[in-house]
């Protein structure tokens, strides 16, 4: 199986519509990449690893050395996804030229074919200018954690008219600056409706619409590793559990010395 290319991404949506939704999900890890790419179009190292990989209050802290070594994990770890990597905050929003270092950083670091960044109008300028220079970017509109401290939560976006109409406009814009794809984030279901229909690259919702043109989540969350997730996951399992029960298996029997046996053992010829 050929990797897929962001052009046959981009070219999942035809003059309007999507037959078969775009299926990303995010993954941090060699082997979590391994076992998600052949169920996926496109595999996301999201900055969300900065809470569920490091523990940390909000992706604010994420760095550019963590997102390229963990990108370059699930490159090795995939042959059939694209990998799109996320721009941490700090490291993109200064100047095109700012993100064009970064951006180009990653991708070298890592072999990853694209890029994400959060904003809309406002980065527009520096999505065309990455993307006339080689490298693809995927937009991020309406709920963006890296902008907590300026939205003050991770509340859904789009229910005042103005809120409204900046996230169709923010989407408008990335798609005019050449973005391949657009994810829609923690939007009112029309909001996300109405910016799909108004861009012509294919968007990717997450607490948006069944009608955007794709679907991400965070693996972790719909795999159920946690017990308190946004309304929008859907848990798909109950990893969490298996973790607990095996580790308090091993431990009894640990503790009893049940464990190791004769199999797991070496003994002399
Ligand atoms: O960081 C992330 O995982 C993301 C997705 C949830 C879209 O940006
Ligand atoms: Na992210």
């Amino acid at each position: 199986m050929k990797r897929l290319t962001v052009p046959r991404i981009r070219a999942r949506k035809k003059d309007g519509e999507t037959e078969t939704p775009l299926v990303m999900l995010t993954a941090y890890t060699a082997r979590q990449a391994q076992l998600l790419d052949s169920h996926c179009d496109l595999l996301l190292v999201g900055d969300s690893l900065g809470q569920v990989i490091y523990g940390l209050p909000s992706t604010i802290p994420v760095t550019l050395r963590m997102m390229a070594d963990h990108a370059a994990a699930v490159v090795r770890g995939s042959y059939h996804a694209v990998v799109v990597v996320d721009m941490p905050f700090g490291s993109y929003e200064e100047s095109p030229q700012k993100a064009f270092e970064s951006a180009s950083f990653l991708l070298k670091e890592s072999g990853a074919a694209a890029v994400k960044l959060e904003g809309g109008e406002a980065m527009a300028e520096t999505v065309a200018f990455l993307s006339q220079r080689g490298i693809p970017v995927m937009g991020h509109v309406g709920l963006t954690p890296q902008a907590v401290n300026v939205l003050g939560g991770y509340a859904a976006r789009g229910r005042s008219d103005a809120e409204a109409d900046k996230i169709v406009g923010d989407a408008k814009a990335l798609d005019e600056a050449g973005a391949f794809s657009i994810v829609i984030e923690g939007v009112v279901e029309p909001i996300a409706i109405a910016a799909t229909q108004a861009v012509a690259a294919p968007t990717i919702g997450i607490g948006a619409s069944a009608q955007c043109d794709g679907q991400v989540l965070v693996t972790e969350d719909m795999l159920g590793m946690f017990e308190r997730v946004p309304r929008f996951v859907k848990k798909y399992g109950n990893i969490a559990e298996t973790i607990e029960q095996t580790a308090q298996k091993y431990a009894q029997e640990v503790r009893e010395r049940s464990f190791p046996t004769e199999d797991q053992t070496y003994q002399p010829k």
